[in-house]
């Protein structure tokens, strides 16, 4: 434990130190050979506060999608890139990341692991494991959120970075509420012009492309985050590296694209893995419907549909239909039950008739029979419901 917990604090420097591109870089346009991207750095040490309750236990890129923890799918998508060498920067619940994935070779990759003392947010978390990577100064460096499911071409992300010579290179999305997020405009070529903050106004939308939360970075400007002190890559590091005249690129991929930061998110996000819309190579089994994992229990009587995933030792009961929802392992979905959209919680249960839809149900909490939970309800691990105490109509 000792050295992972020892984090890398080097320099001491308060604002960024860009000074351009490295003299020797044979980066830009026109260049001829092309590298590969071979290293990357996964931000996997959020709280996750807005999935709550299923973050109280668990760290959300640890939370099962699809059969296995959310960040499978995205270690195994980095690998079919080209990716050997992955730092992962922890902090919330350090503790569980390793004893999963060990050094990644179950995986065919090289995994490392940093731990924040205290959270150093998404840009200090980057500048934290900078001392891990092997890459040149002058090499590309793929950074990742861990809570994006995207189809995202990565490989093409690294080839604009390449042909385009620039500093950082951002995958962007359209999206056609913007909102709820920070707009990053381009101009012709796809040169970032600014990171402005949630619009609040019709006038201040610009532009319908937001951020998608995967970079690939020259490395030597991840040296040139200061260290040891928390600090925003998006509100703090593009913004001041744009202000010094940097060639930041965005490159928008309208593929699959989901921030599964909210439960009903994720439990879409799990579905679309299951139901192949989403692509992944690690979904445990054949896409389709649903997905039974080898030891879960399904009764010949009930249903299950929309991909809808039941997990390890869990076990659904005759007369129950199950749509686009996922049952985390060891939970017990009692006769006649319908859920719909949700997503139910390890060794939770849930009682017979109950009808749960855009639902989460946290680890270990009991639903007696009879209830009926909708409309975003969260229900605490390891809470009780007593049978027929919660509706939100009045029929059966
Ligand atoms: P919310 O609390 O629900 O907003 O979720 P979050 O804590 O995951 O924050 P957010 O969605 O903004 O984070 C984006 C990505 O950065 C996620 O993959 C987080 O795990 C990661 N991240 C956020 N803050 C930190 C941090 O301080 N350290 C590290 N290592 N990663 C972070």
């Amino acid at each position: 434990m000792g050295a992972r917990r020892r984090s890398v604090l080097e320099g001491t420097t308060e604002r960024s130190a860009y000074t351009g591109p490295p003299k020797d870089s044979s980066a830009g346009p026109g260049r001829k050979q092309r590298r590969q991207v071979t290293e990357a750095i996964l931000l996997v040490g959020g709280k996750g506060t807005r999935l709550r309750p299923l973050t109280v236990n668990t760290p959300k890129p640890m939370v099962r999608a699809a059969g296995v923890p959310f960040l499978t799918h995205q270690l195994a998508r980095a690998k079919a890139a080209g990716v050997e060498h992955i730092v992962l920067a922890t902090s919330y619940l350090a503790e569980v990341f390793e004893p999963y994935f060990g050094d990644g070779s179950a995986l065919g990759l090289h995994l490392e692991y940093v731990t924040e003392e205290e959270p150093l947010g998404t840009g200090g978390a980057i500048r934290n494991v900078a001392s891990r990577l092997h890459s040149g100064p002058d090499e590309p460096v793929l950074i990742f959120n861990g809570d994006i499911l995207t189809g995202l071409d990565i490989g093409a992300l690294v080839r604009t970075h390449e042909t385009t010579g620039a500093d950082v290179s951002l995958h962007l999305t359209k999206v056609t509420d913007p909102r709820a997020y920070g707009l990053v405009p381009t101009d012709d070529a796809g040169r970032v012009l600014a990171f402005l903050e949630k619009p609040q106004t019709p006038e201040e939308i610009v532009t319908d492309q937001i951020n998608a939360g995967a970079y690939v970075f020259r490395r030597s400007v991840i040296d040139t985050i200061p260290a040891g002190r928390p600090v925003s890559v998006e509100r703090e590091t593009f913004p001041e590296l744009l202000a010094t005249g940097a060639h930041l690129q965005g490159m928008v991929d309208s593929t699959y694209w989901l921030d599964l930061g909210t439960p009903a998110a994720f439990v879409r996000g799990s579905a679309d893995l299951v139901l192949g819309r989403a692509p992944s190579p690690a979904i445990p089994g054949r896409c389709g419907d649903r997905l039974v994992l080898p030891t879960a229990q399904v009764a010949p009587g009930a249903k299950l549909a929309g991909g809808t995933v039941v997990g390890e030792g869990a076990f659904v009961a005759e007369g129950a239909r199950v749509f686009g929802s996922t049952i985390l392992p060891g939970a017990v979905i009692e006769p006649g039950v319908l859920i719909t959209d949700s997503l139910i919680g390890t060794g939770a249960r849930v009682g017979t008739r109950s009808v749960l839809a855009d639902t989460v149900i946290g680890d270990g909490a009991v639903i007696g029979a009879d209830n009926e939970l909708r409309s975003g309800a969260r229900i605490w691990c390891d809470a009780q419901i007593p049978p027929a105490a919660l509706r939100f109509s009045s029929d059966t």
